[in-house]
């Protein structure tokens, strides 16, 4: 399912605010589902690339979300991120649109193949629940089936955070499964992992 809208004004969590005057205590109050999605992404990062090598290109309907998004994104409003970026592909698939585009992600194993892949782009590591981007400063952002891996009492906080960095009028594109339950995941492309992926309703914010 995908989400395309304009970004909404809401509260940012209270560890960003401690985030913001410490860069230790984020390492502190990290949920233990963020080291686990870290973990679980680190394992399966090559293996993730080679298997979603061109799906793109399968999926035409993926690319006219895309090529929406990076129409009303492109060159009026900022700098666009993908958020959860993993090995890059929407990055580059947005860059090659033309957009001005860097992509951020929990995972530095998946990031080590986005650099690999895409060595003229810029990489970071970092979580949506906590950008380290100033206010108002994006065009556009992007998390392409990345939200999946909040737990749904977060996910409101991280909209808000999502939002904090977003101009006014900026785009926020958003694709995840639809659905109510969470799912997890002892397998994943082809290795053993912990990972937790939540469905989520377009029409409602989970809170619990
Ligand atoms: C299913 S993959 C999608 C990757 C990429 N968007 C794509 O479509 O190929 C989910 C990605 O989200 C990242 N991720 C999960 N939670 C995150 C968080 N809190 N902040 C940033 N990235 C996160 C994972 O590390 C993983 O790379």
């Amino acid at each position: 399912m995908l989400l395309l809208g304009s970004a909404v004004a809401a509260e940012c969590l209270v560890v960003d605010r401690l985030r913001r005057e410490s860069g230790t205590v984020l390492a502190v109050l990290e949920a233990d589902y963020l080291s686990a999605t870290r973990a679980a992404y680190g394992t399966v990062a090559r293996d993730y690339a080679r298997l979603l090598a061109g799906a793109l290109d399968r999926i035409p309907w993926d690319r006219a979300v895309l090529a929406l998004f990076a129409g009303l994104a492109r060159d009026r409003l900022g700098p666009v991120v993908d958020a959860g970026c993993g090995p890059g592909r929407i990055t580059g698939h947005l860059h090659h649109l033309g957009l001005d585009v860097s992509g951020i992600d929990l995972s530095p194993g998946m990031l080590a193949v986005a650099r690999q892949a895409l060595p003229g782009l810029r990489f970071a590591v970092g979580s949506m629940t906590a950008l380290d981007l100033p206010d108002a400063s994006l065009g556009g952002l992007v998390a392409w089936y990345s939200l999946i891996h909040i737990r749904p009492v977060d996910v409101p906080a991280v909209l808000a955070e999502l939002s904090r960095v977003l101009v006014p009028g900026g785009q926020l594109l958003l694709a995840f499964q639809v659905g109510d339950e969470c799912r997890h995941l002892e397998q994943g492309y082809g290795h053993a992992i912990s990972l937790d992926a939540h469905r989520m309703q377009p029409d409602s914010s989970p809170t619990s």
